[in-house]
């Protein structure tokens, strides 16, 4: 899906004026701001209620602008461009001098990220600079995927929301920290482990690493949560937590991983057995199961395989208010 040249225009200049826009990306919808602007930020910020102490991701139009934020772009980090952007990962590199502690959280380091989205890039190809823009979600809450998740979510606050139809990945990037330690996988996501240590050689996943909590606010254990209490079952459990539930006098929603809810009482999603599917509708699912005026969101464990990491270690987060 595109969007027409008048409303580009528009958002382009709203951008350079030091205003924020919602901004597709093929992993989750961006809250964007001028990531040489420190007032953008500050409003980022203040709209999703965030701690100004947690970074923000710089978008870049182009692998070819990374030497303008980053002061070493060590071979590594070269060859993971080369391999996965545009697309979903993002690249913490060693910072260059100019950019903003707004944007690093005060570290000596960047995030930076060459999305594929046609609507994304070509916004930053006419803005021309880098685009802080971390999810366009309230502190806390669960990701947007589409234009409306985000009108929902930011309402009056957000004039501009470009509507580049639903997100294909679903979920927020990989994130991969390149330095002389090696190179460290921060955040699950689409792209995965494996699939880094193939063109790296080795790539550690310490994405739950207690030591990362500060830096990744994805690692803090509230993050990604409906507001209706998300609880993980085994599949072979799912009946008899039903009934358990169900005993309580509670309303019971489920969201499955390749079998249909056969029960007429319960409001049932199946997110697909196919883990690009799952994820791809993940956040949509939790949204509606959200609605679904029930008491507690059953979640029905997905496999054990690195395919699913990503989806584990959200739901794992959604479940752990
Ligand atoms: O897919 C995505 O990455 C989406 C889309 C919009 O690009 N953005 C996103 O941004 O998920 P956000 O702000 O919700 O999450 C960004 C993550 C945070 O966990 C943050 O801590 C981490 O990136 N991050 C940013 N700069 C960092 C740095 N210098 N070192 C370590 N982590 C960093
Ligand atoms: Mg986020």
């Amino acid at each position: 899906m595109s969007v027409r040249a008048e409303e580009l225009a528009e958002a382009v200049a709203a951008l350079r004026r030091g205003e924020v826009i919602g901004l597709p990306t093929e992993t989750v919808y961006g809250l964007a701001g001028d990531a040489s602007n420190p007032e953008a930020i500050r409003r980022i910020y203040a709209i999703k209620g965030r701690p100004a102490n947690h970074p923000v991701i710089v978008h870049l139009a182009s692998a070819d602008d990374v030497p303008r934020w980053a002061r070493e772009y060590p071979p590594q980090a070269q060859a993971l461009a080369a391999r996965f952007w545009p697309g979903p990962l993002t690249l913490v590199l060693p910072r260059a001098a100019h950019v903003l502690p707004e944007v690093t959280g005060g570290q000596d380091t960047v995030a930076l990220r060459v999305p594929a989205h046609p609507v994304a890039h070509a916004v930053l190809e006419a803005f021309g600079g880098g685009l802080a823009a971390p999810s366009a979600n309230r502190y806390g809450r669960v990701s947007p995927t589409t234009a409306q998740h985000v009108r929902e979510d930011l309402g009056a606050d957000v004039a501009i929301v470009l509507d580049g139809g639903p997100s294909d990945v679903g979920l927020e990037s990989t994130i991969v920290q390149c330095s002389d330690a090696g190179v460290r996988v921060l955040r699950p996501g689409r792209i995965t482990a494996a699939e880094i240590a193939e063109v790296v050689g080795t790539a550690s996943d310490t994405a739950t690493g207690a030591a990362d909590v500060p830096r990744v606010p994805g690692s803090v254990t509230s993050h990604y949560a409906p507001t209706t209490p998300v609880r993980l079952v085994d599949p072979e459990s799912l009946s008899e937590a039903i009934a358990w539930a169900r005993a309580r006098g509670a309303r019971v929603a489920v969201l499955t991983a390749g079998t249909a809810v056969s029960d007429a009482e319960v409001t049932g999603i199946d997110g697909s057995a196919d883990p690009e599917v799952y994820g791809r509708g993940l956040y949509a699912n939790l949204r509606q199961l959200d609605r679904a005026g029930a008491s507690v969101i059953l979640v029905v464990r997905p496999p054990e395989a690195p395919t699913w990491r990503a989806i584990h270690d959200r739901l794992t987060r959604a479940a752990a208010r």
